[in-house]
């Protein structure tokens, strides 16, 4: 067997998951962000440092049982995204592209609704809806960021991307996206 120096070899292994509940069990990483983590990132400022003040919730967390960062490993996590809105804005991740902008990733949505939205450089957008048991290809070049349009339910995301992949959060920091998910009458519009 040749072993190239660009990917390393390990041991095949298992991972738990609870598709109930959302979570990767022993996962050896879990970033976890809250409200104060977003700052910037949603069009209405004041409510934002509102719910800040009250209580700075969690927004989204991330499980990952991380492999090596390279060329022909597939990386997977768990995103679970909070329900809530910042004033009418539903409650979203920070959204990146990946570093190597040409890797896809797939995301199998597991529980909740929402969107995926999906942006290119050159100005595209696309959303893609999330329910269970759709599964959102975000191709390589697109920026994406998940939202949840639930009043009550997690959005829960079994992703997997290239290990090399790597996250770009810097652009998508300063400028955003074009379109945002904002509820009016009940109901989520995309504008
Ligand atoms: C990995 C990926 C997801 C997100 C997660 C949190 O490439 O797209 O696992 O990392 O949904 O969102 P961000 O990374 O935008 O904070
Ligand atoms: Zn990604």
């Amino acid at each position: 067997m040749e072993i190239k120096e660009s990917t390393t070899f390990i041991l095949p292994f298992t991972v738990d998951l609870d598709l109930t509940k959302g979570i990767m069990k022993n996962p050896k990483n879990h970033i976890i962000r809250h409200a104060s983590d977003m700052k910037g990132y949603y069009k209405n400022d004041e409510a934002l440092k509102k719910i800040i003040q009250e209580g700075d919730p969690i927004h989204y967390e991330v499980f990952e049982v991380p492999v090596p960062n390279e060329y022909g490993h597939l990386m997977y996590c768990i995103s679970k995204l909070y329900p809530g809105k910042i004033g009418e804005e539903y409650f979203m991740t920070k959204g990146h592209y990946h570093t190597i902008l040409e890797t896809g990733e797939i995301y199998l949505c597991l529980k909740g609704e929402g969107y995926m939205f999906m942006k290119t450089s050159d100005g595209q957008f696309n959303a893609q809806r999330f329910e269970p048991g759709k599964m959102v290809y975000c191709p390589p070049y697109w920026a994406h960021r998940s939202v949840n349009t639930s009043s009550k339910e997690e959005l829960v995301s079994f992703c997997v991307y290239s290990g090399d992949a790597g996250h770009n959060y810097g652009e998508i920091e300063t400028e955003g996206f074009p379109k945002r998910g904002m509820e009016r009458n009940g109901k989520c519009v995309i504008i």
